[in-house]
């Protein structure tokens, strides 16, 4: 029977974000290429991304490439860009009829100018879908990320538009990649990984974890159900007393 079965609608994460892992290794195991393994793991996407608009998820964030991962041979990074072109060009149609859009984080201007331009062409003609906001973390780094918010906000002291004193979480919010999306509930981590990698520091403050051994090419919609029901079994306090939260 499908886990499906033992999921509570009405209390799904509001913010799932995905640390995608293992892809090297899925390969590895069977021989083949690192770039089969990231194509196996394009995949899991399409999947994770219908399942999540299914389930009711408001935003999915996916970490797909690092500002570490530039440091990688040149041969993969190249296959990763190519396959991320290649999937934005194909899955505009997923995203459309599923009513899902897309939005980007990291440092953008880092990525190849292909990549840039199917980007904000699917950006823009999905703005205005409403089921779910897939965001990908692409040349994404948490800490750099925060760096710039920093200097984004220390410019408008200096000009006078906003004093010191009003500096507060939502107007480092305001200046973080992520804007208008809410904090993280859940972060799922693939491949027996533990560990956060730059991803979202200071979105997940309170969120979940939860880790799982499967490689992503093979994360399934059963695995992603297995993940929110584990979620759906936590008690989320919020630095509360759980006699404060059962009331
Ligand atoms: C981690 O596996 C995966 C990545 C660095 C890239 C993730 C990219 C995709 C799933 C494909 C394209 C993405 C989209 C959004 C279409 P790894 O290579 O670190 O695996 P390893 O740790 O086993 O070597």
């Amino acid at each position: 029977m499908s886990l499906l079965n033992n999921i509570n609608q009405n209390n799904v994460p509001n913010h799932l974000a995905i640390i995608m892992d293992g892809n090297g290794r899925w390969a590895k195991q069977r021989g083949l290429l690192r770039s089969i393994g990231h194509e196996g793991g394009t995949k899991s996407v399409r999947t994770t991304v219908e399942t999540c608009a299914k389930l009711g998820i408001k935003n999915l964030t996916l970490y797909a490439f690092s500002t570490e991962n530039w440091n990688r041979p040149k041969l993969e990074v190249d296959t990763l860009m190519k396959l991320l072109v290649s999937s934005l060009k194909k899955e505009i149609k997923t995203l459309q009829e599923n009513n899902i859009k897309l939005n980007a984080i990291g440092n953008l201007t880092n990525l190849p100018n292909k990549v840039q331009k199917e980007l904000k062409e699917v950006i823009s003609k999905t703005s205005t879908n409403t089921r779910m906001t897939l965001t990908l973390a692409l040349s994404y780094g948490s800490r750099e990320e925060i760096i710039q918010a920093v200097k984004k906000i220390s410019e408008k002291v200096k000009n006078n538009i906003i004093s010191i004193e009003a500096i507060d979480e939502s107007i480092i919010n305001q200046h973080l990649y992520t804007q208008d999306i809410p904090d993280v509930d859940l972060v799922i981590r693939t491949s027996g990984e533990h560990r956060i990698s730059n991803f979202l520091l200071w979105q997940i403050a309170y969120a979940e974890f939860y880790f799982t051994d499967v490689l992503w090419p093979d994360f399934s919609e059963e695995n992603l159900y297995e993940a929110i029901v584990s979620y759906q079994q936590r008690e989320r306090r919020f630095g509360k007393t759980s006699e404060q939260i059962s009331k």
